[in-house]
């Protein structure tokens, strides 16, 4: 773990289609994001992760680069790029973009080059069999579309072919093993597009399906895990302060491989889902069980304890080596509103926020916006959802873009009571500030961020909640009824969210309430 910064970092994620449009064409822009930089830094977030903003047909959002050194004309140029790094640097904020390494858009010159029958340098760039009509043993391929006679590796959509790093234990001749000149210039040019961006002031990366590199990889994710751990060297070397987070979801071996942070993801079974919601059923499975819920609804049957088992397991093992990203959601998930009243979602974000680790915050979800019911997007589908507008105003299009409606990358709430920032500033009580407030209390107090441990209390279910960090005790009753701490507690409140009092040693828990005492 090497960037100094990391450890009183709050991130803010923004997807650059849908926060703030300034020329009018219905599309967020790196200008809009330029301007809204202060009111982040207001919010209590320090550092940006930006979804991919490069050159792209947009067949999957951005996730399919067709130029890795080109930002995309609709949100800017790199010039306005770079101009966002040295504002938010003036404001000591930091900047991550993110990387894109499994595969390329099916646009990208590197494929295109791929594609000729002819041998040329980047024949080798992707994963293909020898023959048209040879299948490329249980991974997914194309045929038929190329003048080339072969079958290519898709890493994801159809239009994401898969970059060749080799595979563990090759057994077809098609198959180049990890450390062969084609497997090691992919990794090469992937570390000339880091050096890009480091370069003209990047500090770091959110690393896109981090875990999906090397083919038939182990269990360990051995060729996977080298592969990163040959990147973190350069970091090491060229950029210390550089910084990276991956989308991997096993921190033990995210961690391991040199990521400063690896996300805590809605996996289907994971704890995160049975912490944030009802992921399944918002998915119409009919597999999912109707006590699926989140812990934090008021009428929930679950306790923290699934949760903790899968946390708590990874933090020990990684608390020394780096950090895991607690996030509100992202852009693939269900926002948290789903499925969580706003009073709900403050006591979700007061466990998210004081969580040893660095935490995100999704554009957005600091209003409670909502996931709305929309077609797909860009390859969204039921993603689309999650990635509307801001909602910055009551004045036109909720103060996203001044462009007209219909042009707009995709509507905004139509609801009449759409949360929006300016509403919400004014109201003490509302999402927006408890979120602020307690940003501002982890600005403020070391124990709560990253480095600071985390003791636990008391997980018993039924009962609150309590955990410690440092000096602190922190409890949490997501439940609708009074209740009090198992343990006995003492010291000052410094911060509660709904009725809380101590007497005696006596914690009594309001409903739905959160607390932090010294
Ligand atoms: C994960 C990204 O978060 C998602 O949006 C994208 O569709 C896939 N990876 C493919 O790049």
């Amino acid at each position: 773990m090497a960037a100094t910064w990391l450890n009183d970092a709050v991130f803010y994620e923004i997807y650059p289609q849908s926060f703030y449009d300034t020329n009018g064409d219905g599309i967020g822009d790196l200008n809009g994001i330029i301007e809204k930089l202060d009111y982040v830094k207001a919010l209590g977030c320090n550092a940006l992760w930006i979804n991919p903003c490069f050159d792209s047909p947009f067949k999957d959002a951005g996730y399919d680069v067709r130029d890795y050194k080109l930002v995309a004309p609709r949100y800017g140029t790199n010039d306005d790029l770079i101009r966002l790094f040295k504002e938010a640097h003036a404001r000591g904020m930091h900047v991550l973009l993110d990387l894109v390494p499994g595969h390329t858009s099916e646009e990208h010159e590197w494929f295109r080059m791929s594609q000729k029958a002819e041998k040329n340098e980047y024949s080798g760039r992707f994963i293909w069999t020898n023959f048209v009509f040879q299948p490329a043993k249980g991974l997914p391929f194309i045929s038929g579309e190329s003048e080339r006679s072969g079958a290519y590796i898709l890493n994801f959509f159809k239009c994401q072919p898969a970059l060749n790093y080799g595979f563990l234990h090759p057994t077809e001749d098609w198959q180049q093993p990890i450390d062969s000149p084609d497997a090691i210039a992919t990794r090469e040019a992937i570390k000339d597009i880091m050096r890009f961006w480091l370069d003209r002031g990047a500090d770091g990366f959110r690393v896109d399906m981090a875990a999906s590199l090397v083919k038939f990889d182990d269990e360990k994710s051995t060729g996977t895990s080298a592969f990163w751990r040959n990147v973190r060297e350069m970091l090491d070397s060229e950029y210390p302060e550089a910084a990276m987070v991956s989308e991997w979801s096993n921190p033990k071996l995210a961690l391991r491989a040199g990521y400063d942070m690896d996300f805590y993801l809605a996996f289907r079974d994971g704890g995160y889902n049975s912490l944030m919601r009802d992921y399944l059923r918002a998915q119409h499975d009919p597999s999912a069980d109707p006590t699926d819920n989140s812990y934090f609804r008021k009428d929930s049957t679950h306790d923290i304890n699934p949760f903790l088992d899968e946390y708590l397991d990874w933090y020990e093992d990684t608390k020394d080596i780096g950090h895991i990203s607690m996030l509100t959601c992202n852009h693939d998930t269900l926002r948290p509103r789903y499925n969580l009243t706003p009073d709900e979602m403050k006591l979700a974000y007061a466990l998210i926020f004081t969580l040893p680790g660095v935490p995100y915050l999704y554009y957005g979800d600091e209003i409670g916006m909502r996931y709305l019911d929309l077609p797909t997007k860009e390859g969204g589908y039921h993603r689309t959802g999650s990635r509307t507008p801001m909602q910055w105003s009551s004045g036109k299009n909720l103060g996203f873009s001044e462009g007209a409606a219909e042009d707009l990358y995709l509507p905004v709430d139509p609801s009449d009571d759409a949360p929006t920032v300016e509403a919400q500033e004014k109201d003490p009580d509302s999402l927006y500030n408890v979120t602020k407030a307690l940003l501002r209390l982890r600005g403020e107090c070391a124990d709560l961020q990253a480095k600071g441990s985390l003791e636990i209390l008391a997980r018993e279910a039924g009962k609150p909640f309590v955990y410690r960090r440092g000096a602190l005790t922190l409890a949490i009753n997501p439940a609708g009824e009074c209740m009090e701490a198992p343990v006995e507690v003492s010291g000052e409140i410094v911060y509660a969210i709904g009725a809380v009092s101590i007497a005696d040693g006596k914690l009594a828990m309001g409903p739905q309430s959160f607390v932090v005492i010294r």
